[in-house]
Parts: C-alpha cells; structure tokens; sequence
C-alpha cells in the first residue's frame, strides 16, 4: 500500500478537523502567522500564495491582516471547509482556494506573481524526492524575482531523538486515533498507520507517510531548484534551529 490522501476520506476529516481545532485553536494560528510576518519582509497588500493550506487557518488569518492570499490544496473537503470559515467583510485583505495538487501547480493557470510563498507542515506526504523537487520548481515558477518561500517541516533529528512508536488521542468530541509509527532509514520516512474511530465506535485504518529531511538534503534540493537560502528557524518563537527544535521552518528567497 503506497498511501492514500486521507484528507479526503470523510472518516478521517471528522477526526482530523475535531483534532485541529483542540490542538490549533485561533490564538496558535495567530502566533504561527506573527512569526510569518516577522521572518519574511512583505509590505500588507502583497500577494502570498499558501501550498497545502489545509482548512486554510494561515491564508485566512493572513487575509484578514490584509494581505491577498491564494490557498491551494488537495482536498475539496478541506476547502469547503476553508470557504465556510472564511468572512469576507473582516477583511482588509483577500483569499481564495483552489483544488490541486501542487506538483501539477503550473495546471492551475495562476499568475505569477507570488511575493510570498508558504508551506506550512504539508511537504512531503506521499512524496518521492523527484516529487518534491517537482513541487518546488513549480512553486518557484509562480514567484516574483525576489520573493520570499517559508517552508515549515518536522525536525527529523529531534523526531529520531525522541522516538515514540506508538501515539494515542482523543478528541473531546469522542474521536480516538491510535497511532502506530515506525521510520524507514532507508526512504528516510516517516510511516505511520492510523486507527481512527468515530464517536459512534466505527473503525477505518489509514497509511500515511511523510519524507523526512536533514536540513542539509533539504537546501540541496532548494539550491539545485534555484533558490538562494536565507535562514532556518527550529520554532515559531524563532528559536535558533537545533537537533532539539520542534520545526525546521526554512526561509529562502527566488533569486
Ligand atoms: C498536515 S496538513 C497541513 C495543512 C495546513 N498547511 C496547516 O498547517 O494547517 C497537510 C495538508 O497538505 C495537503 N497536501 C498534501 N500533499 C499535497 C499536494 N501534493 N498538493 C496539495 N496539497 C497537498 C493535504 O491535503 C493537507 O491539507
């Protein structure tokens, strides 16, 4: 089983949106989006695109502080769920949301004209690492000269020092997810199978999997996609990067 899109399956969205929003709530949303603002120089107005943007908790939040802002996304679920949150009149700024896949972003006939890209804890499910230097090149073409990539990613040094196999939670809603984890060294991947009941007791097994970088693989991929390394952060409180950080948020901009 190579993986499927489980933000798609309407079992796992039950859970995962009940999940999000004890996890996620509004003020950490908030602190995610002041640490982008502080780490990438973009005037309010400019344009910012968010890769995988999910229910769309950054481009809205970024929208509303007045920047135009597309979000694009695999899951028609998820955005349904974006535009539903989404309200216009408090917003200086704009958002809208596209289906797609962002290895096929040329497809979606965006202009090119990108200040700023996100990608916040999205790169890398069910990528090769033809996939996600395919992703970046296309991310690149939908850029202005000059403009500002954040990737947030998973620490791989701190996930590997802090192995756990197995993961249990619960929503407070009555969703459970039992969760069992085991790296592929070789893939150099995260492989996790999920058990995800519903309040009324129904099952369903979900196989999910997300490469995993060094941050020196990373910018290697980045510098042979063209892009001039900037900064790397290991939290949203713009910790210094370190084999102990949560995140590895690299800053990098489209020279
Ligand atoms: C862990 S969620 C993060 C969502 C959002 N960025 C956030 O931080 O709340 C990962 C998201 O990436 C999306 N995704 C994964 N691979 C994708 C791809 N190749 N193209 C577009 N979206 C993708 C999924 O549908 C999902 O919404």
């Amino acid at each position: 089983m190579e993986g499927e899109n489980l933000w798609s399956d309407p079992h796992y969205l039950g859970y995962y949106l009940d999940m999000m929003k004890e996890r996620y709530p509004e003020n950490q949303t908030e602190r995610e989006v002041n640490f982008i603002e502080k780490v990438i120089d973009l005037d309010r107005g400019a344009s910012i695109l968010d890769a995988c943007c999910g229910c769309g908790r950054h481009a809205i939040s970024l929208a509303k502080r007045g920047y135009d802002v597309i979000g694009v996304d695999l899951s028609k679920s998820l955005l349904e769920h974006a535009e539903a949150t989404k309200n216009e009149k408090s917003m200086p700024g704009s958002v809208e949301f596209y289906e797609g896949d962002i290895l096929n972003l040329d497809e979606l006939g965006l202009e090119k004209k990108y200040q700023g890209v996100i990608c916040m804890a999205s790169l890398g499910y069910y990528m090769t690492d033809e996939d996600v230097k395919t992703s970046l090149q296309k991310i690149k073409e939908t850029m202005t000269p000059g403009g500002w990539l954040l990737i947030d990613l998973i620490n791989r040094e701190k996930l590997i020092k802090t192995f756990r196999n197995k993961n249990w939670i619960k929503t407070e809603t009555g969703y459970r997810c039992l969760r069992f984890t085991s790296f592929n060294l070789e893939m150099s991947r995260c492989e996790n199978h999920k058990y995800v009941n519903d309040p009324d007791g129904n099952e369903k097994e979900f196989f999910q999997w997300l490469r995993t970088f060094t941050l020196r693989e990373f910018l290697n991929i980045l510098e042979e996609v063209g892009f001039n390394f900037q900064k790397v952060y290991g939290s949203y409180t713009r910790e210094q990067y370190s084999v102990d950080s949560p995140r590895m948020i690299v800053i990098c901009t489209n020279e």
